[in-house]
C-alpha cells in the first residue's frame, strides 16, 4: 500500500476546480419555480457544451441507514419532477422501495454550478417505463436485459456470452419491453442552486416546497 502520498496531495491541491471565466448568476432574477430555473441552467450547460450535462449523482439509503450513490442519466424534467430510469433488480431500486427519499446532484463544472434536488421518488408507471426502455438504442436495451444488476459476476466471459444472447433477443423482439426496467420521478421537496462567480464569491439559493400550500419559498444560504 502507498505510504508516502505527499506528492499526490500536492498535485491534488494544485488542480484548478473551476475555469477563470464563469457566467454571472443574480439570485434576484431567478425564476419563482425551481423547475424553470433548473431548465434555464440546463440550457446554459447545453449551450456551453458542458460534458454530460444530463449526468447526475443519485444518493439513496436503506431502511437501516446504509447509503449508496451512483451516476444516472436525466431523462426529463417537468412539473412532476426529475425523471430517470433504472433496472428493478439493483441496489438503488431496492433502497428506494425501503426508503423513497433520495438526493440527486448535478455538477456543471465549466459553468461553476451545482444543483441539489432532494425529495421522494415514485414510479412513473408501466407505460412510461416501457416507452423509456424502447427509446434506448439496441445495445443499451440488450445491456439492460442481462443478469441481475449488482449481483456478483463469475467472469467476463459469462457477461459477454449473456450480452450476445441479449442482443439476439432484442433483434428478434425489437418492440418487447423489459419487465425489469422502470422510469422513476424524483418529486422535489428542496432544490438548491449553487454558483461560484469570477469576482464575488459563491451563491446558494434554496427553494423549499411549503407542505401546506405546495408553494415554493426561496432563501439564500451561507456558502
Ligand atoms: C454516465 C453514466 C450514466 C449512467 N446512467 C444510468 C441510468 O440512467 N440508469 C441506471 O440505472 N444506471 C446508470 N448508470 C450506471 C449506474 O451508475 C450504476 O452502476 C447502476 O445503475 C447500478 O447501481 P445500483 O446497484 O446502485 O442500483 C450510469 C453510469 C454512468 C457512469
Amino acid at each position: 500500500m502507498r505510504q508516502d502520498t505527499s506528492d499526490l496531495r500536492s498535485r491534488l491541491r494544485a488542480l484548478p476546480v473551476f475555469p477563470g471565466d464563469l457566467p454571472p448568476f443574480e439570485p434576484g432574477t431567478a425564476s419563482p419555480d425551481p423547475i424553470d430555473q433548473f431548465v434555464a441552467w440546463l440550457e446554459d450547460a447545453l449551450e456551453w457544451r458542458v460534458p454530460l450535462p444530463h449526468a447526475a449523482t443519485l444518493a439513496t439509503s436503506s431502511a437501516d441507514g446504509d447509503v449508496t450513490a451512483r451516476t444516472l442519466t436525466l431523462k426529463d424534467v417537468n412539473g412532476r419532477g426529475w425523471w430517470f430510469a433504472t433496472r428493478t433488480d439493483g441496489v438503488k431500486y431496492a433502497q428506494l422501495h425501503e426508503n423513497p427519499r433520495a438526493a440527486l446532484t448535478f455538477l456543471w463544472r465549466d459553468l461553476g454550478r451545482q444543483v441539489r434536488v432532494v425529495g421522494e421518488v415514485i414510479s412513473a408507471g408501466p407505460d412510461a417505463s416501457a416507452a423509456d426502455f424502447l427509446a434506448r438504442p439496441p445495445h443499451s436495451r440488450a445491456a439492460a436485459l442481462l443478469g441481475t444488476q449488482s449481483a456478483p459476476l463469475s467472469s467476463r466471459e459469462e457477461y459477454v456470452r449473456a450480452f450476445e444472447e441479449a442482443k439476439r433477443i432484442i433483434e428478434h423482439s425489437p418492440d418487447a419491453p423489459s419487465p425489469h426496467w422502470e422510469a422513476m420521478i424524483l418529486q422535489p421537496r428542496t432544490v438548491e442552486f449553487w454558483a461560484t462567480t469570477t469576482t464575488s464569491g459563491q451563491i446558494r439559493l434554496q427553494y423549499t416546497r411549503e407542505s401546506e400550500s405546495g408553494e415554493w419559498s426561496r432563501t439564500l444560504l451561507w456558502p
